[in-house]
């Protein structure tokens, strides 16, 4: 049988966050519908955050409960205080997304908070969550590297993880903000991670900025690690972090592990057409590849036009 790779859409969230246009809040719902349609696995609808700081995600609420849900896509969205999550639970969700940077420069940029308050804050999340059925992931932005602070230590990284476990989330996403990691450090990290907490279901989220996305993904599937972040067409980025760029590309991934005989649950001809017309709206070309010159499997014509 073959391995199962889980797939999770952060295009609506980390895609729109960093965009230099509002999309529609109608648009916006249509592309999630589409996704759910396609079957990937989970999809960071939107973040409920001040809107202050993100106002492309101003409509958090209208778009969470304007969505079709579909049985097999769990709904997320990325929440940083408890104003947040009590708009979270009213508008819907299944998780709840807690972020906070294992750099401390990278948080109190993000946040406005060091990366204590931040788990400060979280305990009261915690409190009001209790009350309801909502899923808990907790993200740690800058795993693999801080654009301000440069490397982070292993010891670091355990120590948030276990604060994180200690609150008793349900995941852990180790997310590489500004695209620093490499297949190596990717491999040193998650094989110790995996061994330490055989029991945590981790997500790795990485961005493609320096063009170690995928070679990043594989690294990661070679110590255990089965659900992967991406983004649409390739898009997304932290507003706070200097120099950040898209996710790894939705459809480039799954091509990569359907061609690599991993079983994938999103259809990519599907998967295809929304990034085509996540493109016509955005009115520019993505940063995907697969979008630009089609599957492995599209032939052309020998014959001269
Ligand atoms: N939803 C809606 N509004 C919120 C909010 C939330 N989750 N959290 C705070 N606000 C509003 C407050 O009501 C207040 O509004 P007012 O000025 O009209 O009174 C204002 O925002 C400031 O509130 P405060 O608690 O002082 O927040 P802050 O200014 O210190 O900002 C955060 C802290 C965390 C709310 C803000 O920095 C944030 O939302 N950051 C998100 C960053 C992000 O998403 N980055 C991308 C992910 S990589
Ligand atoms: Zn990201």
């Amino acid at each position: 049988m073959n391995q199962q790779i889980f797939i999770q859409e952060v295009m609506p969230r980390d895609g729109l966050q960093n965009e230099d246009q509002f999309v529609p809040t109608s648009e916006k719902i249509k592309f999630i519908n589409q996704l759910g349609a396609a079957g990937v696995d989970k999809i960071e609808a939107t973040s409920f955050v001040s809107p202050k700081a993100i106002p492309n995600l101003r409509d958090a609420s209208e778009v969470m409960k304007g969505i079709q849900k579909y049985p097999n896509t769990t709904y997320a969205a990325l929440v940083p205080n408890l104003k947040g999550a009590e708009r979270a639970v009213e508008a819907g969700v299944d998780e709840i997304n807690l972020l906070v940077s294992s750099s401390n420069t990278h948080n109190l940029k993000n946040v406005r908070r060091t990366t204590d308050e931040t788990f400060d804050n979280f305990s009261e999340i915690i409190q009001f969550l209790s009350n309801y059925n909502v899923s808990l992931n907790g993200s740690l932005g800058t795993t693999f590297g801080c654009p301000f602070e440069g490397d982070v230590p292993f010891e670091k990284i355990y120590e948030l993880v276990e604060k994180y476990l200690k609150l008793g989330v349900n995941g852990i996403t180790l997310a590489d903000t500004t695209g620093m990691a490499t297949p190596k450090h990717v491999k040193e990290l998650c094989s110790e991670l995996t061994k330490r907490y055989p029991e945590v279901t981790f997500t790795l989220h990485f961005h493609n900025t320096r063009g170690m996305g995928l070679a990043n993904v594989i690294s990661g599937i070679q110590t255990g690690i089965n659900r992967f972040d991406a983004s649409l067409g390739g898009v997304g980025g932290c507003p706070f972090a200097p120099g950040a760029t898209g996710n790894i590309c939705t459809e480039d991934l799954v091509h990569m592990l359907k061609f690599m005989d991993y079983d994938v649950n999103p259809d990519l001809d599907q998967l295809i057409q929304i990034s085509q017309q996540l493109s016509d709206t955005l009115k520019r070309e993505l940063p995907g590849q697969v979008i630009k010159s089609g599957k492995i499997t599209d032939l052309h014509s020998s014959v001269n036009a």
